[in-house]
C-alpha cells in the first residue's frame, strides 16, 4: 500500500467517524417559562371568564373552540382566528377590538374588554401564543432509598426463627411423649430459633420508615419479646442438661415464644402486604 493509499484511507476513516457525530443536534426548548406565566396570569383567566361560556366546555359558537390552543388554531366558521407570532392577522383580535366590521362578531358580545386586556392578548399572540399543555410538572421527589441490605433480607430471615420455634414446640412435645430420642432435634431447633431471632431483630432494626408507625411499634415489641423468649428457651435447654427440671418451664416458654413469633410475623406480613 502506497503512502497515498494510506492517506486516503485515513481521510475516509476520519470522514466516516465525523459523519457519525450528529451534525446539528436538535435542541428542544420548552415554552419560555415567563411566557407561560404570562399566559396563566393574564390570558387564561380572561378566556375563562369572558369566552369559555360560549367557546369552551364543549360549546363552540361560531365554530370556534377557545379552551385549547388546537381549537384556536383550527379557527371558526369565518376562518383563521389567530396566527401565533402575528397579532395583526386573525379574527380573534378583530373581534376583541370590535373592528371586524360585523357587529355579530364583536367579542365578547356583552361589551368590549378593557384596552389593557386586549393589548395583553395581542402581546400573547405576538409571543407565539404559548399554551402549556398537560399538568404542571410534578415536584421532584427523590424515590426513597432502598432499605439496607440486611433490612431487605429481614422478611426472608424471620422465616427461620418462626419455622424453627414452631417445630421446636412439636419436637418438645414428641420428646415428652415418645422419649429422649427427640431431645437432640428439639435442642437443635431451639438453637436455630434463638439464632434466627437474633438475626431477625438485627436485620429488622436496620429497616426504617414507610410503615404504619403503630403497626411497626407493635411488631417491634413482639419481635423483641420473641427474642427474649427464644433466648430463654435456649438457656433452659442448656440448663436442662444439668437440671432436668428445667425442661418443664422450657415447654411453656416455647409455646409462649411460638405465639409471639407468629403474632410478630403476622403484623410483619400486614406491613409488607397490607391487612388481610
Ligand atoms: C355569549 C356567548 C359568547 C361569548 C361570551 C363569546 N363569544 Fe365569541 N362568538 C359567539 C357567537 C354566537 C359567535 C358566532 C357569531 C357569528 O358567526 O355571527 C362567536 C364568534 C366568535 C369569533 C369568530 C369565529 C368565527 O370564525 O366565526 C371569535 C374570534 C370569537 N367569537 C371570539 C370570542 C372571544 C375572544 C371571546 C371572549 C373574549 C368570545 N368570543 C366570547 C358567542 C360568544
Amino acid at each position: 500500500m502506497s503512502r497515498w493509499h494510506i492517506l486516503m484511507f485515513a481521510l475516509v476513516l476520519a470522514g466516516s467517524l465525523g459523519a457519525m457525530e450528529p451534525s446539528s443536534p436538535v435542541v428542544q426548548v420548552g415554552p419560555n417559562p415567563s411566557a407561560v406565566a404570562f399566559f396563566e396570569t393574564k390570558i387564561r383567566p380572561v378566556f375563562q371568564e369572558y369566552c369559555w361560556k360560549c367557546h369552551g366546555n364543549g360549546k363552540k359558537h361560531g365554530g370556534l373552540k377557545m379552551d385549547t390552543l388546537d381549537g384556536l388554531l383550527a379557527g371558526g366558521n369565518e376562518g383563521v382566528a389567530l396566527v401565533p407570532g402575528d397579532s395583526s392577522t386573525g379574527l380573534l383580535m378583530k373581534a376583541l377590538r370590535y373592528e371586524s366590521g360585523d357587529s355579530d362578531l364583536d367579542m365578547p358580545p356583552k361589551g368590549k374588554l378593557p384596552d389593557a386586556v386586549i393589548s395583553d392578548i395581542a402581546r400573547w399572540i405576538d409571543l407565539g401564543a404559548p399554551w402549556p399543555t398537560g399538568l404542571p410538572p410534578a415536584p421532584l421527589v427523590p424515590p426513597p432509598p432502598p432499605p439496607p441490605f440486611l433490612g431487605r433480607l429481614h422478611p426472608a430471615i424471620v422465616h427461620l426463627p418462626i419455622t424453627a420455634l414452631v417445630l421446636a414446640i412439636l419436637t418438645e412435645f414428641l420428646r415428652w411423649w415418645r422419649g429422649p430420642d427427640w431431645r437432640k432435634a428439639s435442642d437443635l431447633l431451639i438453637a436455630a430459633g434463638a439464632l434466627g431471632a437474633i438475626a431477625g431483630v438485627i436485620s429488622g432494626s436496620s429497616l426504617e420508615g414507610g410503615q404504619d408507625p403503630r403497626l411497626l411499634e407493635r411488631h417491634e415489641l413482639l419481635g423483641w419479646l420473641a427474642l427474649v423468649g427464644a433466648l430463654s428457651a435456649g438457656v433452659l435447654a442448656v440448663a436442662s442438661r444439668y437440671a432436668p427440671g428445667a425442661r418443664r418451664p422450657l415447654a411453656l416458654v416455647l409455646v409462649l415464644t411460638g405465639a409471639l413469633v407468629i403474632l410478630a410475623g403476622h403484623l410483619g406480613g400486614e406491613m409488607v402486604h397490607g391487612p388481610l
